[in-house]
């Protein structure tokens, strides 16, 4: 992709907010936009502080923090998006309503553009059959907090291009990122190993085993993981985790990925982690 192009961001979510800094900051120009215009409000205040912060660390310059600020843009609508070359969705993790999106986005955006999806779990050859051009859509599956995280997982789907995949990847470096890349199957890489642990943690608790203080302990001190496997369920979003278990579980049908019952029980309560100030933990 050549210097300064467009990159449209649908989902102004954790996620989506911390992709459009990321590519801010790198000097593209990036469109972001949410159906919930509440969400684009709280993105631009967290993306001005977050960037804000790089700069009293040291982390950035004045300058390079003004331009940031510049290149990022609010749609107000997905019309907004006929222009952009790579249009990075990070909506809610469901098949149906990525469809939907994808089925829109292949109507507004330009020939050449390439549609990506952030998805954590879901098959990218069916996002890509909704579209009239499979060979340009893809996988870019960014890790949380996208800002920091240094990995993109990138994932082909049965009809992806290999020069699809090679712009991508090389947008990915531009990021700063390393890059893996994954065949199409349930979970792709990270999450099909990340997610049952994940689920084991909660059964874990669920059959009381030890309190949540004790595993999440046991995981940090035991295996030196940067948080506990329910701070970090807490961190990603119960919604997200069971979304991932259930495609995880009727994508590869083994009761191994069987979601525990308290996880479901906890998204039936609302209680999504931190987003909503309470998950497995209280956060008020
Ligand atoms: N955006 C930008 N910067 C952020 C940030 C955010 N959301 N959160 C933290 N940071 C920055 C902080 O400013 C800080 O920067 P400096 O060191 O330069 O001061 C740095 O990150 C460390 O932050 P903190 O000191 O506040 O906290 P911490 O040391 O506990 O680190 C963390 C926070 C980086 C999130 C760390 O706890 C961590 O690595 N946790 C595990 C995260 C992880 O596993 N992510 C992958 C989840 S799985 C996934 O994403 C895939 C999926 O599909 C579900
Ligand atoms: P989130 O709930 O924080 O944000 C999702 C956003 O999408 C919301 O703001 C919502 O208003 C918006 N949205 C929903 N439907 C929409 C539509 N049709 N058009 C436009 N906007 C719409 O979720 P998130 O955690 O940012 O996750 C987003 C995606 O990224 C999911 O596919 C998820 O699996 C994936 N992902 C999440 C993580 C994580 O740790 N949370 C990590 C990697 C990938």
């Amino acid at each position: 992709m050549a210097e300064r192009q467009l990159i449209g961001v649908v989902g102004g979510g954790q996620m989506g907010s911390g992709i459009a800094q990321l590519a801010a900051v790198a000097g593209f120009h990036v469109l972001l936009y949410d159906s919930n215009a509440d969400v684009l409000v709280r993105a631009n205040s967290s993306i001005s502080s977050s960037i804000r912060r790089l700069v009293s660390k040291g982390q950035l310059s004045q300058s390079a923090s003004d331009d940031a600020m510049k290149n990022l843009k609010f749609a107000q609508n997905l019309e907004d998006f006929r222009d952009a070359d790579v249009i990075i969705e990070a909506i809610v993790e469901s098949e149906v309503v990525k469809k939907t999106l994808f089925l829109e986005l292949d109507k507004i955006a330009k020939v050449s553009a390439i549609l990506a999806s952030n998805t954590s779990s879901i098959s990218i050859t069916r996002l890509a059959s909704t579209t009239s051009r499979p060979s340009q859509v893809i996988g870019m599956h960014f890790m949380n907090p996208p800002p920091i995280m240094k990995l993109i997982e990138i994932i082909r789907g049965a009809d992806t291009s290999d020069a699809v995949y090679a712009t991508v990847k090389s947008l990915a470096e531009r990021l700063g990122k390393t890059v893996i890349c994954s065949q199409d199957y349930p979970g792709f890489i990270v999450n099909r190993i990340l997610m049952p642990m994940i689920n084991e943690a909660f059964y874990t608790l669920y059959t009381g085993v030890a309190t949540k203080e004790d595993i999440d302990t046991g995981m940090k001190l035991g295996t030196n993981h940067p948080m506990g496997p329910l701070e970090l369920a807490d961190f990603i979003g119960l919604d997200v985790c069971l979304s991932i278990m259930n495609v995880l579980h009727e994508g590869l049908g083994d009761s191994k990925y069987s979601p525990c019952p308290l996880l479901v029980q906890y998204v039936d309560a609302g209680r999504l982690g931190r987003k909503k100030g309470i998950g497995v933990y209280s956060y008020q």
